[in-house]
């Protein structure tokens, strides 16, 4: 009797940690309701933990201490270490981990019951296809976080035959599943499909360039929430299968956004060898050579001064300076002036989704002001002056005009449609993507070569200056 009673009161609390992980997630999808988003989740997640942990038959607490104690010292480490400009890296690495953990926790469960006896149809299917999919996120993950972390090159690596393999390997994965399930008692198919599969993970990754890497991280993400919906069924835990589900879902949208914002098929990406390294790179030389006009911030704020309407471009370079206070520092000041200033966000500028997003909110820039891009795109005609903080691949008018570049067809932000245009920077090089922008060559643009932070605090004392 006591055991059914605990039994209800468990499915009652991942019922509603559940509920708290689904409402979490839609508050998370407006940045007003945001942190509220946040706190439904992390409290879904610590009712979720302590509940399975008084349901379970724990053998031992003081393992679980350990892992807590050690995950804990990690994962503290890690998030007061990595730099922001470093996350999706970590994102990658993440990844990853939940990939590893859910083949070894399906594995040891599966094996354990095999042992006893207890295994059944679904459970052997279940961690076949967790072992699949876990494997693949697994090795996957870590060959992105390589690229990404420029370990190994971010270039697509490739080598004639290399889809056949690719296919071989993925058929391989599902003979020796089906041969796993038909005979569970050998544990060898388990590990060597769990092998199989961290192979594959290694070469589904290597061919996708690392400007597609965005893609490859959203989808990794995915692959990371399917894993543990399946080791949900492993377990038997419905919590799992849930949460498992909305990682793999919201991880779908993500890539399907990407791919959007990149104008690149899911496929094409991870085929890779496509536009992300395949084009023609024109000659720097060429595109600059006396054509650029370096300015100085007295000279931008007297553009600013006589200006109507301003419209901010921040980029990866922003995040680097860490200007994102004096950029907000300056859109108070003219605002002050009854100057309009907005924000143009790029899906992809930066390093992660949603990173120019998350560095204005943190310095509490109006959300009013934020324009997406097709939003800001028709109306980049109407502004006086657009200032470039750091971006440069998402205003390279090269993706819009020649076919055979490396981000042909990549939509950008017309930034090159203003009637004047400040890029601020610290020299000539090029971005992500590795080539030149003839956006700094333009009549309507001026450089201001420097530090994005220390650029805009020197505008920011000129503007005051001026008063
Ligand atoms: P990028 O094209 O990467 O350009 C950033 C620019 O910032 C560089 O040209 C650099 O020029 C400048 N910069 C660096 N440090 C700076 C500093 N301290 N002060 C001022 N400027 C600085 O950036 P973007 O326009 O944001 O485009 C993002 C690129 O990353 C795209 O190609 C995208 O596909 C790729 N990507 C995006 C993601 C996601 S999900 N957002 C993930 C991975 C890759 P200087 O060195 O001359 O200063």
């Amino acid at each position: 009797m006591l055991q059914l009673l605990q039994d209800y009161a468990a499915q009652i609390g991942y019922l509603v940690s559940a509920a708290l992980f689904i409402f979490g997630l839609k508050g998370l999808g407006h940045p007003r309701t945001a942190v509220k988003g946040n706190l439904m989740g992390s409290v879904g997640m610590l009712l979720a933990v302590v509940v399975t942990l008084l349901d379970r038959q724990i053998i031992d607490y003081r393992i679980i201490l350990g892992g807590l104690v050690l995950g804990s010292i990690v994962g503290a480490l890690l998030a007061t270490r990595v730099q922001m400009t470093s996350m999706p890296q970590l994102v990658a690495l993440f990844n990853g981990f939940g990939g590893v953990a859910s083949v070894l926790v399906a594995g040891g469960s599966f094996l354990e019951a095999v042992g006893r006896g207890q295994d059944n149809l679904q459970m052997n299917v279940a961690t076949a296809v967790t072992a699949l999919i876990g494997g693949v996120t697994f090795t996957g993950s870590v060959i992105a976080f390589g690229k990404l972390q420029e370990v190994i090159s971010g270039k697509s690596i490739t080598f004639p035959g290399f889809q056949f393999l690719n296919v071989l390997l993925f058929l391989t994965c599902l003979g020796v599943g089906g041969a796993m399930i038909g005979d569970p008692g050998n544990s060898l198919f388990f590990w060597a499909l769990a092998g199989t599969a961290c192979l594959l993970g290694i070469l589904l990754v290597t061919p996708v360039g690392g400007a597609d890497m965005p893609v490859v991280i959203a989808l990794l993400n995915s692959y990371s929430g399917l894993a543990a919906s399946a080791t949900g069924f492993v377990l038997g835990n419905s919590l799992l299968i849930i949460a498992g589900a909305l990682v793999g879902a919201s991880g779908l949208i993500l890539t399907k956004i990407m791919c959007k914002a990149m104008n690149r098929s899911l496929g094409n990406v991870l085929v890779g060898g496509g536009t992300a390294t395949g084009g023609a790179v024109a000659d720097a030389d060429e595109v600059y050579a006396g054509k650029v006009k370096a300015s100085s911030p007295d000279e931008v704020a007297m553009m600013l001064e006589t200006a109507q309407r301003v419209v901010i471009i921040p980029g990866y370079g922003l995040a680097v300076a860490q200007a994102q206070h004096v950029t907000r520092d300056l859109g108070n000041a003219l605002e002050a002036r009854g100057v309009t200033v907005e924000y143009a966000i790029h899906p992809v500028a930066g390093r992660m989704p949603g990173h120019m997003n998350v560095l204005l909110a943190e310095a509490e820039v109006p959300y009013e002001n934020l324009k997406e891009m097709d939003e800001i795109n028709p109306t980049f005609e109407q502004c006086d002056v657009a200032i470039v903080i750091g971006a440069n691949d998402v205003v390279n008018p090269i993706a819009r005009e020649d076919p055979t570049s490396p981000i042909a067809g990549m939509p950008i932000l017309n930034v090159d449609k203003a009637r004047t245009v400040v890029v601020i920077k610290r020299s000539l090089s090029p971005g992500f993507a590795g080539i030149p922008n003839p956006l700094f060559a333009a009549d309507n643009t001026v450089m201001l070569f420097g530090d994005g932070k220390e650029a805009v605090i020197g505008i920011n004392n000129a503007l005051k200056d001026s008063e």
